[in-house]
């Protein structure tokens, strides 16, 4: 099966990369995650001087992880002189070098990272809603490397199509979509004060919650500017979800909180994965996925009523508990449909553990 993707002119030999943070933070993690198969790599975000990061700043839920970290623990002097001839030396997979912030810093960082970098993810973190700003470092990037630039978008941008648009016109080939979400916040109830982050009180959160905003943000911006190349970030779980992305638009996908939350052999899994669900779905290679065009939604406005298989029934009760519109019920045991109250809502043929709901979403 052809994994390969083409990104800017780069071929990877498949679409899943690390996000930047921890998992990259050094040339022995880069190179550990080398060896777990990634069509490349991306730093932990690098800026000149060490980022100081407050600790604790990292918590997990059961799909969701919180931070308060900043870029790289290391200056930029650590990344050029140590780990990057290293990690080079030692793997042949493509390294996306991760930058911020400034105008300066593109001019600082970029000239010393030429040598190891396939590719660079330009973080314009602090000015993320002053466009003009955005333009002007990107153009700056843009003047000092004739490699690939994207540029990664915060998740709550007011116009992410704007910025994507203001990257594109100025010299970026795409942009990666999206960053953590927030500001959130984690309360210490007994202590009375946050659990982690900023001075401010503030967290960064990411994982499984946060891909619906991810998908919906890389779609709008294939849409309007399709000639732009586009990565996905943002809660990437498996196979399916990697196949999703592609499906809306991007080409390629990255993924971190999945692989902090599950396993760093997450990354392994899912790319051993990718074949099967291509399959499933109808697809010969990731490039075909790619030139699929998304559907239109399909929209009826009379319900369709769900359809219970009371073979597959385990009985669970999710569905008659969770209806929000009271119509469903234990009739003689099994689970009855009242299609005068059913508003054909789907919620509970997608909450079914055993899928024995029917003829809603499918
Ligand atoms: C602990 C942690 C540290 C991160 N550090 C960076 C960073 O240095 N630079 C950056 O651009 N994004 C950073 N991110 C954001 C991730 O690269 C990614 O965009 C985000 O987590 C969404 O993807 P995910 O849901 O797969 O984790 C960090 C995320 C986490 C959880």
């Amino acid at each position: 099966m052809n994994l390969t993707t083409d990104v800017s002119g780069l071929e990877l030999s498949n679409p899943l990369m690390p996000g930047s943070g921890p998992l990259t933070g050094d040339d022995e993690r880069m190179i550990y995650l080398a060896s777990l198969g990634l069509g490349a790599l991306v730093t932990k975000t690098i800026a000149p001087e060490a980022a100081l990061v407050g600790r604790a700043c990292i918590v997990g839920g059961r799909d969701i992880i919180m931070n308060s970290e900043a870029w790289s623990e290391y200056p930029a002097s650590t990344w050029i002189h140590e780990y990057l001839p290293k990690t080079v030396a030692s793997v042949d997979t493509p390294i996306f070098a991760s930058i911020g912030y400034t105008k300066e810093d593109m001019e600082t960082l970029i000239p010393a990272l030429e040598p190891y970098a396939a590719a660079y993810e330009v973080i314009p973190r602090y000015v993320g809603k002053d466009l003009v700003s955005v333009g002007q470092i990107v153009a700056m990037a843009r003047s000092l490397t004739q490699k690939p630039i994207y540029v990664k978008m915060n998740a709550n941008l007011p116009d992410p199509v704007g910025f994507a648009r203001v990257c594109q016109e100025n010299g970026a080939q795409g942009v990666v979509a999206i960053t953590s979400l927030g500001p959130n916040m984690v309360v210490d109830l007994k202590n009375r004060r946050p659990l982690i982050g900023t001075p401010d009180g503030f967290v960064w959160s990411s994982g499984p919650p946060i891909k619906p905003l991810a998908l919906a943000t890389v779609h709008m911006i294939k849409k309007a500017l399709p000639d732009l190349s586009i990565i996905g970030c943002g809660g990437v779980a498996s196979a399916d979800d990697v196949l999703e992305f592609l499906l809306v638009g991007a080409d390629a996908v990255q993924m971190l909180s999945t692989a902090m939350l599950r396993g760093k052999e997450m990354y392994r899994k899912i790319i051993a994965d990718l074949p099967d669900a291509l399959v499933r779905y109808g697809f010969s290679s990731i490039e075909e996925v790619k030139a699929t065009s998304l559907g239109a939604t399909r929209v009826n406005m009379e319900p369709s009523f769900p359809q219970i298989d009371h073979d597959v029934c385990n009985q669970c009760n999710i569905c008659v508990k969770n209806c929000p519109y009271f119509a469903m019920s234990w009739v003689d045991g099994k689970v009855h449909v009242d299609e005068s109250r059913c508003f054909g809502c789907g919620l509970c043929e997608s909450r079914c553990p055993v899928h024995c709901i029917q003829g809603v979403l499918d």
